[in-house]
């Protein structure tokens, strides 16, 4: 590694001057500096997906990104995404959708898809399954990620149209409400389940690995 220099990175709107080495990995950075724990270390090869971030509107797998090649290119993470009073679409589809299980791969997968839709904000199946080739889920999750992915773009749909009814319900054509419904828990634990799911998806930070 080189010697350390002050680096700023552009992280989620914000300036952040930090004593680094060019060569630090985005992904400690974001974790060990800056306390932003929703990018995930996973393999630390850029194969599984799990650290990625945007990179000005892009998919970046941060394991793999020294910081001293970033210059004044804008960082968003997970948490840079929305919150609970404001979720950015593709949160708002995955907890809808319940696309959660243990979550370690969910913020490569948010992200992943919020990557996409700046691109491309009316994605296809066929988009939505190459863009997450990449992304690896431990859990077998795959079914209700895929199902998030296209409630995704409807809300991402509705957000650009700006007439979007608030937290239209998720439609059985979508894949989950049916997946969902088959599975059903007593209300009382679906409620614990859904605030279970909303922390993981939206803080991916609350899981603190
Ligand atoms: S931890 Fe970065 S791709 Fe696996
Ligand atoms: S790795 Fe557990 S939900 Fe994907």
């Amino acid at each position: 590694m080189s010697a350390p220099k002050q680096i700023t990175l552009r992280v989620n709107g914000s300036e952040h001057p930090l004593l680094l080495s060019p060569d630090t990995p985005l992904l400690y950075a974001l974790r060990n500096d800056l306390g932003l724990n929703g990018p995930k270390y996973g393999c630390g090869l850029g194969e599984c997906g799990a650290c990625t971030v945007l990179v000005d509107g892009r998919a970046a797998r941060a394991c793999i990104l020294p910081v001293g090649d970033l210059g004044q290119r804008e960082i968003t993470t997970l948490e840079g995404l929305g919150d609970l009073a404001a979720p950015d679409p593709v949160q708002q589809a995955f907890i809808e959708c319940q696309g959660a299980q243990c979550g370690y791969c969910l913020n490569g997968m948010i992200m992943t898809v919020r990557a996409l839709l700046n691109r491309k904000p009316e994605a296809d199946e066929a988009d939505i399954r190459r863009e997450l080739r990449g992304n690896l889920c431990r859990c077998g999750t795959h079914l209700e990620i895929l199902a998030s992915a296209r409630r995704a773009v409807e809300l991402e749909g509705q957000r650009r149209t700006a007439c979007a009814p608030a937290a239209a319900p998720c439609p059985a054509a979508t894949g989950c409400a049916t997946a969902n419904a088959a599975r059903a828990p007593a209300p009382e634990a679906a409620t614990a389940a859904t605030a279970a799911t909303v922390d993981t998806v939206l803080a991916s930070t609350l899981v603190r690995y």
